[in-house]
């Protein structure tokens, strides 16, 4: 038996039930904006070191818990997690972002790839959810959380990020038939990832599709989308009360809601392009709606953010016929190293303030 939530306001909004506040959690809500994470990765020697011990990897999901009445945990991890661990060889290259020394650059590459044993190579990530769910002791729920096949492709077949996604652009368009034997041994380990980590205490699952909005409509719907849906149908999650629902968040997936909304995902997280009052409209009911600040906003002073908080709420409410119900706040994308924790507190602050019933 498993301690009862003591908030549970993430996991209501995402069944569309009635809550007290609209739930708010934060894309990146641990991270180098903090202080407290700046030491403790100064102690482990890498992010790659922090993020495969167990014990500093709760460590740093809680301490932004410990500052701000967040709704939600999320696993500090990574996506690359899962290609690492099918053999590409993940690093860190200082002030430069993820790579892998071993890319994918040919076919033989790809017909080598096999989704990795959640036991073996990614057991740290099903530790750290262990662990992680014994600390928080029911205080809000954890998420668990992977990358898009699509999203995670890119950077298999880039080697590292990129600007304007050429090399995975190109075999898509050379090798089609390459390209998805790629993103299905990619999908079937992003539906073993998940899964393994519902199994180890996951209350929520996330899906990052972080690149699908660099696609042309058709390319997003052949490379990106179809595996989404395979994603929503095909992943174990629970049943009934105890269903870990799916959110599925891409940035630049406007265009897209409708499909997202129709997947059986119980979520679609949106960035700040999208006006909330029209995504809630146009999906209808369907799903729950979690968004969507522009990041920057936290560069502007707490009475601006507060502002912009209640703009974004209201948006909902008002597509939403009048009721808040079905919105989880958080940002249209991650929080960045240079702001300011106050900052953040603040946007915390004004969604339950603004938002309660
Ligand atoms: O949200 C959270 O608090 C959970 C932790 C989390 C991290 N990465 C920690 C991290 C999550 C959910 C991710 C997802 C992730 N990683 C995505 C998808 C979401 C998004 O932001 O679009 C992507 C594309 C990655 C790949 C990746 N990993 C990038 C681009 C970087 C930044 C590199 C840099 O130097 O800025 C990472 C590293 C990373 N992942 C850091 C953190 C806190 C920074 C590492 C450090 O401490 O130096």
């Amino acid at each position: 038996m498993s301690t009862p939530l003591k908030n549970d306001r993430f996991l209501r909004a995402l069944r569309r039930e009635p809550v007290d506040r609209t739930p708010v959690w934060l894309m990146r809500q641990a991270g180098r904006y903090l202080p407290e994470y700046r030491a403790t990765r100064a102690q482990a020697g890498s992010f790659l070191t922090l993020a495969k011990n167990p014990e500093l990897a709760c460590e740093v999901t809680l301490q932004p818990l410990r500052r701000f009445p967040l709704d939600a945990a999320i696993l500090f991890s990574d996506i690359l997690t899962v290609p690492d661990a099918m053999g590409l060889g993940l690093y860190f290259a200082d002030g430069e972002g993820p790579k892998f020394e071993r890319p994918i650059r040919s076919t033989a590459d790809i017909d080598r790839l096999a989704v990795p044993d959640m036991d073996g190579e990614l057991r740290y990530v099903m530790d750290a959810v262990r662990t992680i769910r014994r600390e928080l002791d029911g205080s809000v729920p954890l998420i668990g959380f992977s990358g898009s096949p699509w999203t995670l492709a890119c950077y298999m077949v880039e080697g590292s990020g990129s600007k304007d996604f050429a090399r995975v652009k190109s075999l898509a368009l050379n090798d089609p038939a390459a390209m998805h034997r790629l993103l299905e041994v990619t999908t079937d380990a992003v539906i073993a990832y998940l899964a393994a980590q519902h199994q180890a205490g996951a209350q929520a699952l996330q899906v990052f599709d972080t690149w699908g909005g660099v696609l042309s409509p058709s390319m997003y719907r052949e490379f990106s989308l179809r595996y989404l849906e395979r994603i929503a149908a095909e992943l174990p999650r629970g049943d009934g009360a105890e269903r870990a629902p799916l959110i599925l968040f891409g940035k630049g997936n406007d265009p897209y809601l409708e499909a997202l909304a129709a997947s059986g995902a119980e979520g679609v997280g949106v960035d700040w392009t999208v006006e909330l009052g029209e995504a809630v409209r146009r999906t209808g009911g369907r799903v729950a709606i979690q968004g969507n600040l522009d990041p920057v906003t936290l560069y502007a002073q707490p009475d601006a953010i507060a502002r912009e908080v209640g703009r974004a709420l209201d948006s909902y409410r008002d597509g939403n016929g009048g009721s808040r119900e079905g919105h989880v706040f958080n940002l249209g994308h991650g929080l960045s190293p240079d702001m300011n924790p106050e900052h953040v507190g603040a946007l915390v602050e004004a969604v339950h303030r603004l938002s309660a019933r």
